[in-house]
């Protein structure tokens, strides 16, 4: 589903990304973990195409978007969901969702609502509170409707840049299912940044580590050395 290689990113003259190579098959979880500072959004960012390599490729679906722009990488299929969210807090949840369109111009009327619905059903909270302003809903709650917005769209990859920050027990969980509901109901991929070790192993099938922006380490979740991991997190 998407395959990146040999990635090389910059800042100016710093190297941020450093040859990476990551594999996100059909259907699957995959995390990246890292402390902080180590390059994680910056590679989400080239992901999405909001900035760009200075050497490798991103392949997605079979498909070369390494020179795409971020609009079409979108409209193929490639949702984004921010670190800390980035929604609009004087909007209505409502207002929000459909925000999530446009990116996606060819979608009617009738598809936009059914995908209100189909994101009100993953998040009935969402449903509930559609009339008021998004500033006023909890942490989690917004970040279940920064998810949402992004789901309203149909993706097929999701990426999702610490969606636990900073949120209560309860709604993590709530998230955790959502994501394990995405990859065997509708086969979405998820590319996942965690810094939360738990939460990374409960919903991933495969994790890398990056220190720095280089990859030192990956394995699939049940067979990753956890002390190991948790070295690699320590600040
Ligand atoms: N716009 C920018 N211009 C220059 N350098 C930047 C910019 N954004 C980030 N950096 C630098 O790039 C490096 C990687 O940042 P990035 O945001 O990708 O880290 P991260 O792993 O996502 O961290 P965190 O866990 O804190 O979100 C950091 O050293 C940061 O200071
Ligand atoms: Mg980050």
């Amino acid at each position: 589903m998407l395959a990146i290689s040999n990635l090389d990113v910059y800042y100016g003259q710093s190297k941020i990304i450093n040859d990476v190579n990551i594999n996100v098959p059909e259907g699957k979880a995959v995390c990246l973990m890292g402390r902080n500072g180590v390059g994680k959004t910056t590679l989400l960012k080239t992901i999405i195409g909001n900035l760009n390599s200075r050497h490798g490729k991103i392949v997605y679906e079979d498909d070369d978007v390494t020179q795409k722009a971020a609009h079409r990488r979108a409209r193929l299929g490639i949702g984004y969901v921010p670190q800390g969210r980035g929604i609009f807090p004087y909007l209505t949840v409502y207002e929000n969702l459909m925000i999530g369109f446009e990116a996606v111009p060819h979608m009617s009327t009738a598809e936009q609502q059914d995908s209100i619905e189909y994101v009100y059903s993953l998040f009935p909270v969402l449903k509930e509170m559609r009339h008021r302003m998004a500033g006023t809903l909890s942490g989690g709650q917004q970040q279940q409707l920064a998810i949402g917005r992004t789901l309203v769209r149909r993706p097929s990859l999701v990426l999702m840049d610490e969606p636990t920050e900073g949120i209560q027990p309860s709604i993590v969980e709530q998230i955790e299912q959502v994501i394990h509901d995405l990859r065997v109901d509708q086969g979405i991929a998820v590319l996942l940044i965690e810094q939360f070790l738990d939460f990374a192993l409960n919903v991933a099938d495969y994790c890398y580590v990056m220190d720095k922006g280089h990859i030192v380490s990956e394995g699939a979740a049940s067979d990753l050395n956890e002390d190991a991991i948790r070295e690699y997190l320590s600040v």
